[in-house]
């Protein structure tokens, strides 16, 4: 299963490969619960047609699931289910309703396919983290698969948001990739991993970036906070061009 918010682009479709031969659910839901009132819920962008045709070309032995609010969240709906270790900070400083919102949603879309497997992109790495926890703590029969993120040629992560850049900002955003791969030079140089934080935070707005929500970089297990390094870390960043907001996060 790759479970997606709809908008299509070639990252959805590596996801979908990668699944190689067995039939795939595809499901196709822009999941209310994960987004607060102030965010994009009504201008995230809608398209069942061309999403049906991008899944088509793949080639693969495709399922699309694309239920309605009200399937999923049926009159008196009540449950949330609320995911602790690696969901705690980072994302949740910022948009603390949505792991909540992508589990419950999650933990649903499983349970409705009961895949073997289900992949989901490193490009939200909070989130594979999270759902994995999920799943190992319910006993889903469900194992789930990171795929590697799927980038524009600029290194840019490709992004259902991104459609919301105007030229100008789109070229800001191709700055994302290459501030993480600096910072961590410059952590590795010098080894001043807090240091190199907030030089990555700097250049993201000498780049052009109007709000830097964060630039960390953490244990690649758990997220907790990484002291040295010399075990596998991972750097993670959020930050808005206007209205946009941007994650990025590479190995380190
Ligand atoms: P969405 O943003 O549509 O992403 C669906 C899946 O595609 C996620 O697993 C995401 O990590 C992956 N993905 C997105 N862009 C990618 C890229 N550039 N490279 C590789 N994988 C990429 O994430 C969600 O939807 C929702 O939170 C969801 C899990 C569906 C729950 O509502």
């Amino acid at each position: 299963m790759v479970p997606t918010m709809g908008a299509l682009h070639d990252g959805h479709l590596s996801l979908v490969r990668m699944a190689g031969k067995p039939t795939v659910v595809v499901s196709i839901f822009v999941n209310p619960s994960q987004f607060a009132p102030h965010e994009d819920f009504d201008a995230y962008p809608r398209d069942l047609d061309s999403d049906l045709n991008k899944l088509g070309s793949t080639g693969a032995n495709i399922i699309v699931f694309a239920p309605n609010a009200r399937e999923m969240y049926p009159e008196g709906f009540a449950t949330s289910i609320t995911v602790g270790g690696g969901s705690a900070g980072l994302e949740t400083d910022f948009r603390p309703h949505f792991f909540a919102g992508v589990a419950t949603v999650v933990a649903k879309l499983l349970l409705a396919a009961l895949p073997d497997t289900a992949i989901f992109g490193q490009k939200d790495y909070q989130q594979l983290l999270v759902v994995t926890r999920l799943a190992a703590d319910l006993g889903l029969p469900t194992k789930i698969i990171g795929a590697p993120i799927a980038r524009e040629v600029d290194g840019l992560a490709m992004s259902s948001r991104n459609a919301y850049l105007s030229a100008s900002e789109r070229t800001v955003a191709g700055n994302l990739n290459k501030v993480l791969k600096d910072t961590i030079a410059r952590a590795r140089e010098t080894g001043d991993l807090r240091d190199a934080e907030k030089y990555g935070a700097a250049a993201l707005e000498t780049v052009g970036f109007d709000k830097v929500d964060y630039v960390a970089i953490r244990d690649a297990a758990n997220l907790s906070v990484a002291t040295g390094v010399s075990g596998p870390a991972r750097i993670l960043a959020a930050a808005k061009i206007g209205k946009t907001r941007l994650i990025d996060n590479m190995a380190f």
